[in-house]
């Protein structure tokens, strides 16, 4: 199948209003019309409203220090920031953005500009700030984005009474139904939660596990040993790392759970095999453009241009994922089958069904690509973490009487295997404390009061939001973990070499310590079956492959901190290496 060119090019069903308008979408011709004259006024109103007052508070502040106690200057600059960029949506409004994409995300950046403030300010004191606090850093840090203010719980002591929260109280649900509604088109149904967590829990844990384990070797097999003995992959291949590492770890996981192609339309196996591996590259380098618009749409700031290619991305998506399509492939996995089995029972429409596929899609392959190239960077960037590791591979094989010998049957590796690696859960365990970064988010659904560790309360108000970032409250706190940015494989390991739980903020021990996959009932349902596909990527390499770093000296690349808040972090850059096949 060549997704580049989908044999089914029609996309009217996606975009019938008839759908539609069972989820909810009213037509908007005459919204539209409004806000054009409205909007542009409004925003000018308010422009020059906000330049007087927050001049003449400026001006005010400057004469007399003591008003910096009742308000605080930085919210002043915030607002100062954020009137200027009001002009150029008054002009987006009024028709449409004209000043280009670089300036779209420079006052898309303003407007998203952090008011941090004074954590009191929002909550019990209005305004005051309560003298025992002032001047101390609190447990909660409040800012405003997108219209909504953010509790951010700071103290990770605290995070059980956020995750442990009644949904009465705290809700994980409108925030993620918004947000795949604008990046996927998805109107989520009724249980939408409950029959994804059954799901995952009978598939990607326990005994489904072991079935999506040998599913994901056997296509890791195909995609990286394919030419085994063959003598064509013997020379030295240059590529960039985290281009490989994503590209076969997306699309291992892909034919894992969506399927392979039938061998009943090819003639053989082989051939089958062959169109994976080309279907599955051509589908990388698509989810790859989408993957890189990503940030922006899910804030909602895309140019132009970008926005018609986001929706010519999600409609060539929905249509090869679609569930029409997905009749034709062998081995699709319970998860995505059992998905499809309970949206058609409750009545979905087909087209709805195609953009959950497209949803999954993105679940299951966005994050653990790049987790893997961390994973493999900072082994090869620390050879006493890679030699601890290639001793434990060695060991299982040995100890399972596999060797990766010339002509012998190619290494399997089963679930049961993988419970057995301790250094490397280690090491995978240490890359995601460096490089995974969500930001857990609740809305508030009624007044209320958030109790601290420390024994502080915290009333917050019905309508705002509370959120967790766990990589800066714990993940990188030089208390929890001395020398926080570097890589230690070692570090969740005991002296007896066991899985080490036992991490200490103030003296107490902490439940919350390293929180990539988030935590509560949101927690991520595919994080064993993610694991076990970081090892058998990493034990595939260790086996079969040498490899080295173009430039052994080249630093580790940064994190692109535009996918803060998303889960797993892409480098600035990718970093070159050669891989050859042994034999
Ligand atoms: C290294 C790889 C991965 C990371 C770091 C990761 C991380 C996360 C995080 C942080 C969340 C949100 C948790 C929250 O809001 O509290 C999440 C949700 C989710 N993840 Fe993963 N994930 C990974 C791999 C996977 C895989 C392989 C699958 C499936 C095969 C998967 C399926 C899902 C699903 C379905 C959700 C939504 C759960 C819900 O709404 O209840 N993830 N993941």
């Amino acid at each position: 199948m060549d997704v580049l060119s989908p044999e089914d090019n029609s996309y009217e069903d996606y975009y019938n209003a008839e759908g539609l308008e069972e989820f909810g979408l009213c037509k908007k011709t005459h919204v539209k019309e409004f806000s054009h004259v409205f909007l542009p006024v409004f925003y000018s109103i308010t422009c020059a409203l906000s330049i007087i007052v927050n001049f003449t508070l400026l001006t005010l502040f400057i004469k007399y220090k003591t008003l910096r106690k009742v308000l605080p200057l930085h919210m002043v600059i915030s607002d100062i920031l954020f009137t200027l960029s009001l002009p150029f949506w008054a002009v987006y409004a009024s028709s449409e953005w004209i000043f280009g994409d670089q300036s779209c995300k420079a006052i898309s950046l303003v407007y998203m500009h952090l008011q941090k403030s004074k954590e009191e300010y929002y909550l019990e004191g209005h305004g005051q700030i309560p003298a025992e606090n002032e001047g101390k850093h609190g447990d909660i840090v409040t800012v405003q984005l997108g219209g909504f203010y953010f509790h951010f719980i700071t103290d990770p002591l605290s995070f059980g009474s956020v995750v442990k929260e009644a949904r009465t109280k705290l809700d994980f649900t409108k925030f993620a139904e918004l947000l795949v509604a604008r990046v996927f088109g998805y109107h989520s149904m009724e249980s939408e939660h409950k029959v994804l967590q059954a799901s995952s829990t009978k598939h990607l844990m326990g005994d489904g596990l072991v079935v999506m384990t040998q599913a994901m070797m056997y296509n890791l097999q195909n995609l990286m040993l394919h030419s085994v003995g063959s003598g064509d992959d013997n020379q030295w291949q240059e590529t960039g790392l985290f281009t490989y590492s994503y590209n076969i770890v997306f699309r291992a996981g892909y034919l894992a759970l969506f399927g392979n192609e039938s061998v009943k339309s090819t003639e053989t196996l082989e051939k089958a095999k062959e169109i994976d591996r080309q279907h599955s590259d051509e589908l990388f380098k698509e989810f790859r453009k989408y993957d890189q618009l990503f940030p922006n749409l899910a804030y909602g700031v895309l140019g132009p241009s970008e926005k018609m290619e986001a929706e010519r991305l999600k409609r060539l998506f929905w249509s090869t994922l679609s569930v029409q399509k997905m009749r034709s492939r062998d081995n699709i996995s319970g998860w995505v089958s059992d998905q499809q089995q309970v949206r058609d029972e409750q009545g979905m429409q087909e087209f709805m069904q195609d953009r959950f596929m497209f949803l999954l899609l993105w679940a299951s392959q966005g994050n653990t690509g790049p987790a893997a190239f961390w994973l493999f960077l900072y082994l090869m960037k620390h050879p006493d973490a890679m030699n601890a590791v290639k001793k434990e591979v060695e060991e299982i094989l040995r100890e399972t009487g596999q060797e990766v010998k010339r002509g012998g049957p190619l290494i399997d590796l089963s679930r049961d295997m993988l419970l057995k690696t301790p250094i490397l859960d280690s090491a995978v365990e240490e890359t995601l404390r460096l490089t995974a970064a969500p930001v857990l988010t609740r809305a508030v659904l009624q007044d209320m009061t958030i109790n601290m560790a420390s024994g502080q309360e915290y009333k917050i108000r019905k309508g705002d939001r509370v959120a967790i970032f766990p990589y800066i409250a714990v993940q990188v706190d030089p208390e929890v973990y001395p020398d926080p940015y570097t890589f230690k494989y070692d570090r969740f390991l005991t002296p007896d070499g066991n899985k080490k739980t036992d991490f200490y903020k103030g003296g107490k021990k902490l439940k919350y310590y390293n929180m990539p996959w988030g935590a509560g009932t949101t927690m991520c349902p595919g994080r064993f079956f993610a694991i076990n596909e970081l090892k058998q990527f990493v034990f595939l390499m260790l086996s079969y492959f040498d490899f080295e770093l173009k430039n052994p000296n080249e630093e580790i690349p940064g994190i692109d901190i535009r996918r803060w808040g998303f889960g797993s972090m892409q480098p600035t850059k990718d970093i070159q290496f050669r891989y050859r096949l042994r034999f």
